[in-house]
């Protein structure tokens, strides 16, 4: 798909479509209006008899008469005047281009950033628009063997604003095209089912990543070499599995050489079965999920190269299934993490801070400003926040909220969550320096405040996504987040 950038009022260009948006009982925004006239008031026509309404998403095409800038109006409902914002402009945008992907129009122009929206500034409404059309276009990779519907004709879609927003629309459009490739990407490989996206996949993956981008590098260290490293913790969760475990470390280069990077660092359990501690088997399908913060972590790092942002990250993945087996890790064992701290794995579930633990400590080699570690961490997270906010922890108040405000402004939102002494004392054991698990109670913070434990001298972050990377149900499939959260921070200097 083609984005571009176009003077709102020049009605001279003729598009094959023009998105025009319709507040609540027939209001017509003043885009409407122009493009109305132009068209010999065919949608006030339309609107007088009562044809569309305007409710938050809902789309009417307009076939224009043979005047005006467009050979067909797309109605798109904006909601009440009063609530107008991000939340409809991006749903609005989102149903038109599902409209459009089932039509022949091979172009579009959407006129709904011709006048401002409430909260978003020209490059946010720019960016906002490119990710909504990409998220409606986007279509998992499935193994289905029924014929396919045609793909969407439409190759070009244009943003209408006025000659004064037009720099600035071209930066949230470039912004937005990166966050779409890179949320993509990760939604492609969480949406991969276990048998396909297993470890070697993963590391294959980041070798492509590496090979598209030239700001892109990529080393994967194998078990041997994670025996070497002495990562007793990640090696504990990969006992039971056939696969071979991998160490991916992804570094994008878009600063100058000693800039210190940002760590990201991604659970990448592609499967979780729970080992010896089995989960229910209702859902479990559900944890070939499980590597979505590891699938985020590419997808970060493909936006930022697509982007050509000037940052370092360095992006670390532990990536491994968890398995139950003759040889699996049994509930009560203890292993010695890369840290040196002994840890006794009370259940054999709580695997993903096994594995990140590790990842926190080798992120130190590369004396980084902040590290962020993204997981698919904890049921009880998606108790607490269900789907829309990601879980955000962080003892640093400052790094809190900078995560937590660039989650707003990308509309892939984060709430935080405590991390305190009182949480971290019930992780107490009896036989090793920590246990794995503390009881059932405030689930999401003690998982939280195990990885604090190997954050000393840090400044770290942790982002729970067990309730946001992916839905569940009949519209069951990755989405892609936090990519746009962790872009957006990046972008405004992390
Ligand atoms: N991958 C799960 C967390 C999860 C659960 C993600 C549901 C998405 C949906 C994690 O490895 C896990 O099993 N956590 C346990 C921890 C418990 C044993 C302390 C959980 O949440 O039940
Ligand atoms: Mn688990
Ligand atoms: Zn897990």
């Amino acid at each position: 798909m083609q984005f571009h950038a176009t003077k709102a009022g020049s009605a001279g260009q003729k598009t094959a479509c023009a998105i025009i948006g319709i507040h609540e009982n027939a209001v017509m925004t003043a885009a409407a209006r122009a493009l109305d006239r132009a068209a010999g008031g065919a949608v006030s026509r339309l609107l007088k008899r009562g044809d569309f309404s305007g409710k938050s998403g809902e789309t009417l095409p307009v076939i224009a008469t043979r005047r005006g800038p467009a050979e067909r109006l797309l109605l798109v409902g904006l909601g009440p005047r009063g609530t107008y914002g991000r939340k409809a402009y991006r749903r609005a945008i989102f149903a038109a281009t599902q409209w459009l992907a089932k039509g022949g129009a091979a172009n579009a122009v959407s006129y709904l950033a011709g006048e401002p929206v409430p909260g978003l500034d020209p490059y946010y409404a720019a960016r906002h628009a490119v990710e909504s059309v990409s998220n409606a276009l986007y279509r998992t990779p499935d193994l289905k063997t029924a014929k396919k519907p045609p793909l969407a004709k439409l190759t070009r879609f244009g943003i209408a604003v006025p000659v004064a927003d037009l720099e600035a629309a071209r930066r949230g459009i470039d912004h937005g095209r990166g966050i779409a490739a890179g949320g993509a990407l990760s939604r492609d490989l969480a949406n991969l089912p276990a048998n396909v996206c297993t470890p070697t996949y993963l590391a294959g993956a980041a070798k492509g990543l590496a090979k598209e981008h030239k700001s892109v590098g990529v080393r994967v260290l194998d078990v041997r070499e994670i025996r070497r490293l002495k990562m007793g913790s990640f090696l504990s969760v990969t006992r039971g599995s056939d696969e071979p475990p991998q160490l991916i470390v992804l570094e994008y280069q878009g600063g100058t050489k000693d800039d210190a990077p940002v760590a990201l660092v991604g659970k990448g359990i592609t499967f979780d079965t729970g080992g010896i501690s089995l989960k229910q088997p209702p859902g479990m399908d559900e944890m070939k999920f499980d590597m979505s913060g590891a699938a985020s972590v590419f997808g970060t790092i493909k936006a930022l190269a697509t982007i050509g942002a000037p940052v370092n990250v360095v992006g670390i993945v532990p990536t491994c299934e968890n398995m139950p087996s003759g040889r699996a890790t049994k509930p009560g064992d203890i292993v010695t993490s890369m840290s040196g701290k002994t840890i006794e794995v009370l259940n054999t579930d709580a695997e993903g801070r096994l594995i990140l633990c590790d990842g926190i400590t080798f992120a130190r080699r590369f004396k980084p400003r902040a590290v962020v570690d993204i997981a698919t961490l904890t049921g009880a997270c998606v108790i607490a926040l269900g789907a829309h906010y990601s879980g955000l922890f962080s003892p640093d108040a400052k790094l809190a909220d900078a995560l937590a405000a660039a989650g707003e402004r990308a509309d892939d939102r984060a709430w935080r969550m405590p991390v305190a002494e009182e949480y971290a004392e019930l992780l107490k054991s009896n036989f090793a320096d920590m246990a794995n698990v503390a009881g059932r109670e405030a689930g999401a913070i003690t998982a939280a405040c195990f990885l604090w434990r190997f954050t000393d001298g840090l400044r770290w972050a942790h982002l729970d996504i067990a309730g946001s990377a992916y839905l569940t149900g009949s519209h069951k499939g990755s989405t892609g987040r936090p990519v746009p959260l962790l872009v957006d921070w990046l972008l405004h200097g992390a």
